[in-house]
């Protein structure tokens, strides 16, 4: 049987056996996240939303008398967004975007209009700010530009904040959608700090107004076409969510906290200025 291994950026291993494909961990801390995206993934497995797939659990592991702890699930011969992108017209590509918008509807009407405490954002943000700190490289200066901006943001904002809480995806960038001729795949949920749909919409244009997988990606493309493609996107779906007084309300705060978590993993200088950039442009 033919095995192969795949690099992914969470520090999971990845390995394809025929048509099945076995995600693990050896570490014991990251098994907890793992199994909350294994059981993210059954319950959007029972939601069958047209059009959109999302791939069957064939096995789980969570037994401490093992080493690897993971879950199998079936592998799809898909595309990834840059493949997908460069080889079709934008008013297919426009279909899928509209699929990706209507997962993310799907939840907001799932969702239940929540009552939050600006204190859990404080909390939240401490936390992020700590971490940062501690990985501090780079000037205080710029931090201090990054810490007083989200500081007086949170400051302006009402005590308690109306939020959809439900179910949502937790990292849906275009890492982790794959794209067939009518459908998309979902892969790779993730936990979070609050369960809202909002925290998609932050995560898609994290890539369709940030570019974020594109740092990512190690193959040469066609690089005019795919920036153009993700601003038209961005547009759309911006467009879309603008009717809901919530992602007016508080998608630039999600947003914030979004880029600060990223920033303890960059390595280079110029994806952390890139970054500081980015988090100016909200
Ligand atoms: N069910 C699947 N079918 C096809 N390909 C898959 C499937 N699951 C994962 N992959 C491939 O493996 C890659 C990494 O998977 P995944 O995103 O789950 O890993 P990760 O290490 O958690 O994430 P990342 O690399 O996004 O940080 C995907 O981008 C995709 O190419
Ligand atoms: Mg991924």
């Amino acid at each position: 049987m033919k095995q192969i291994y795949i690099d992914g950026h969470s520090g999971c291993n990845l390995e394809i056996y025929n048509n099945t494909i076995l995600k693990t961990t050896v570490s014991d801390s990251y098994k907890h996240r793992l199994r909350k995206q294994c059981q993210k993934q059954k319950f959007f497995l029972k939601q069958k939303m047209s059009n959109i797939v999302i791939p069957e659990i064939i096995s789980e592991n969570w037994d401490n008398s093992v080493q690897k702890f993971g879950f199998s699930m079936q592998y799809f011969y898909a595309n990834d967004f840059i493949n997908f992108f460069e080889s079709n017209s934008i008013c297919y590509l426009k279909d899928k975007i509209r699929l990706i918008i209507s997962f993310i509807e799907y939840n907001i009407a799932t969702s239940k209009l929540t009552k939050i405490n600006k204190q859990v954002f404080l909390k939240k943000y401490c936390d992020v700010k700590n971490t940062i700190l501690n990985h501090r490289f780079y000037s205080d200066n710029t931090f201090k530009y990054i810490f007083d901006s989200f500081e007086e943001e949170l400051y302006q904002l009402q005590n308690v904040l109306e939020i959809p809480i439900g179910q949502c995806h937790g990292d849906l960038t275009f890492s982790n959608i794959l794209f067939l001729k009518n459908d998309i795949v979902l892969i790779d949920f993730l936990d979070n700090f609050l369960e809202t749909p909002l925290q998609d919409i932050v995560k898609i244009r994290q890539d369709t107004k940030h570019k974020w997988s594109l740092l990512l990606i190690k193959k040469e493309y066609d690089e005019i076409k795919i920036n153009l493609i993700l601003d038209f996107f961005d547009s759309i779906i911006d467009n879309y969510f603008n009717k809901y007084k919530f992602y007016r309300t508080y998608y630039s705060i999600f947003a914030k906290i979004n880029l600060m978590r990223i920033i303890p993993y960059v390595k280079q200088e110029k994806i952390f200025n890139y970054l500081i950039q980015e988090f100016k442009s909200l």
